[in-house]
């Protein structure tokens, strides 16, 4: 299967937070991005704000033609603005205040009660639903009973990886959690972490639909340009 890339834009934004300035935009960003070649834009609207603004996603969603996938987390203040945004889908992530980062997958089993809320209520306004887990057969199991279309596979721990040893084990672990969901109906994406040297194994599995990639792609693209740094990533992943 040709895969896609969803490119993250957060860090964009981060650039732009880092001086509460109004550049570098993640608008502009997107437009280029788009002409590129990408197959759709991610954004992260965390609740602390600290990178995407309310601002960035409403014009966001004006403006993306290709898909529009919305990161966040279960917080009520958010899923009211993604239910009133309508993005083209949602990747559903925990969320802790003093992370940098995301930092590993949902849990589930946790959350039951409030995805079981919430998912129906994406799928009715035509989001579709992705949950953000770690390669975990019994998190896989959950996320396809509360109804979500597809799961986002974390590759952050493939990504750290530092040895052979760890790399296989790691790959390993994203190969048979990509057949299990697949075996019971759920769609697979995957990302975080992702870079232009780590990328190559990823691609290789099969039935992963979507890459989700940010930092690497935004920081390569200081030096290159952006349309260059996504291309060379396109060539990676439609290449396989
Ligand atoms: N997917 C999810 C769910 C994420 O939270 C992130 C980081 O915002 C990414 C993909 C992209 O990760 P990276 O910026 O490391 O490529």
């Amino acid at each position: 299967m040709i895969k896609k890339l969803g490119l993250n834009i957060d860090h964009v934004a981060t650039l732009r937070e880092a001086r509460k300035a109004i550049y570098p935009d993640p608008i502009y960003a997107a437009v280029i991005a788009e002409i590129a070649g990408v197959d759709g834009i991610t954004a992260h609207l965390r609740e602390d704000r600290r990178h995407i603004k309310d601002r960035d996603i409403r014009l966001l969603r004006q403006i993306v033609k290709t898909s529009l996938n919305l990161e966040m987390s279960l917080n009520d203040e958010i899923i009211k603005i993604a239910l009133d945004v309508k993005p083209d889908e949602i990747c559903i992530v925990p969320e802790n205040r003093m992370e940098i980062t995301t930092e590993g997958g949902l849990d589930v089993q946790k959350n039951k009660l409030k995805l079981s809320e919430i998912i129906p209520e994406f799928n009715k306004i035509g989001t579709k639903v992705s949950i953000f887990i770690d390669p975990d057969n019994k998190q896989i199991e959950k996320a396809k009973e509360v109804m979500a279309t597809y799961i986002e596979l974390n590759t952050g721990k493939y990504s750290e990886a530092k040895t052979e040893n760890e790399i296989y084990t790691e790959l390993q672990k994203l190969k048979e959690a990509t057949s299990f969901a697949t075996s019971i109906g759920l769609r697979v994406n995957a990302g975080h972490g992702l870079n232009y040297k780590n990328v190559k194994e990823i691609v290789n599995i099969e039935a992963i639909e979507t890459l989700n990639i940010g930092h690497s792609i935004i920081s390569y693209s200081v030096y290159v340009g952006l349309e260059r740094a996504i291309k060379e990533m396109l060539d990676l992943i439609k290449r396989g």
